[in-house]
């Protein structure tokens, strides 16, 4: 079981609506600071949040001329990181500023989100797991809506307990979501996908309150795939309704969480209000838990993981260490998921 944090993959560095033109902004991600800025053209750039000159963080300056000017003594950095300008320099004094350079990082921006790959300067990122896309929509489309939090723990706690299908009755008690005492048996298929595995379509569970509100006769999918992403995918005859749900590991105890939900379903939005009412508290209750949690794991106790609840969650653990070892070991990934039904009560 790894439980280290997986390299070369793509992580959720920043929702694009986070990211204004020519404003520098940091976010740390495996415990690197990374420096993210759009420029005036639109581009994201992304790169170790460190002067190299004497350290300081390079988003603490302005970004000029589609440049990081950094605030100590004004070097200046382009999208790749190189170096274009040092101020203090004569004009016969001989130091060639491009030799200088930070670290970058690739980016890529679709569907309302900037991801960075955080990996090895020489890995083809081709290889690595595909970003998860929203087939319904195109690569433009804005999020309904976004929520950010942060949990205060480690990814892979965050991880299992989003995608837990024991906790609901439990934590997510509420009156108008469900409690114990509505419990039932549930049966779910699950198939393999890319470096994933997927609770293929089906009709939602009749105790799920949430579900009803969208009218009609819905469908849904989910689908988890490396590193951290879980998409669910609601269909409503014609219509589409997505819940997307980013990790992104920002050191050993602190993990942020990307909620975005899209849809197409034009009354909807008048329940946008209390849609992010609703992801809030729910993002909230499962914080509680994994923040109580730490109580517990500040002892290192051993867990468990039990039949067929937490299958998902070993699923998870052997999809991470099969890319690690297949990283490490330069072979083929193996993928550790079959075809199956699970069964548990919730
Ligand atoms: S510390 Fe950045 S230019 Fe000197
Ligand atoms: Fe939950």
């Amino acid at each position: 079981m790894y439980s280290g944090f997986l390299k070369n993959v793509w992580y959720v560095g920043i929702p694009s609506a986070e990211l204004a033109v020519n404003k520098a902004t940091a976010r740390k991600i495996l415990g690197e600071p990374i420096v993210f800025y759009r420029d005036s053209k639109g581009k994201v750039s992304a790169m170790r949040d460190i002067c190299p000159h004497r350290g300081i963080p390079l988003s603490y300056g302005r970004v000029v001329n589609d440049q990081i000017e950094c605030p100590y003594h004004g070097w200046k950095f382009d999208g790749t990181g190189m170096c274009t300008e040092i101020p203090s320099l004569c004009p016969d004094q001989e130091l060639n500023p491009n030799k200088i350079k930070v670290r970058s990082y690739p980016v890529h921006e679709a569907q309302g989100l900037i991801w960075v790959f955080v990996g090895d300067k020489d890995y083809d990122v081709s290889k690595a797991p595909a970003i998860p896309v929203m087939k319904a929509f195109p690569a433009d489309v804005k999020p309904n809506l976004t929520y950010v939090v942060n949990f205060p723990c480690h990814v892979d706690h965050a991880v299992i307990g989003l995608m837990d299908p024991a906790h609901g009755p439990y934590v997510h008690k509420s009156w108008f979501w469900r409690s114990e005492k509505t419990m039932l048996e549930k049966k779910k298929k699950f198939a393999p996908v890319n470096y994933g595995f997927q609770m293929v379509r089906h009709q939602p569970s009749k105790n799920s309150k949430a579900y009803k509100i969208l009218g009609g006769t819905p469908t849904t999918e989910i689908t988890f795939t490396l590193p951290c992403v879980r998409v669910e995918h609601i269909e409503v005859g014609p219509r589409n309704f997505y819940s997307y749900t980013a990790l992104t590991p920002v050191d050993e105890n602190n993990t942020r969480v990307t909620q975005l939900a899209y849809w197409d379903i034009p009354w909807l939005t008048l329940l946008k209000p209390a849609i992010h009412q609703f992801s809030k508290k729910f993002l909230g209750q499962d914080m509680d838990a994994v923040t109580k949690q730490q109580d517990g794991l500040r002892y290192d106790p051993s867990l468990m993981l039990i039949k067929d609840a937490d299958t998902q969650a070993k699923w998870y653990y052997a999809l991470k260490t099969e890319y690690h070892d297949h990283l490490e070991g330069k072979r083929e990934f193996n993928h550790p998921v079959k075809e199956t039904e699970l069964r548990w009560r919730s």
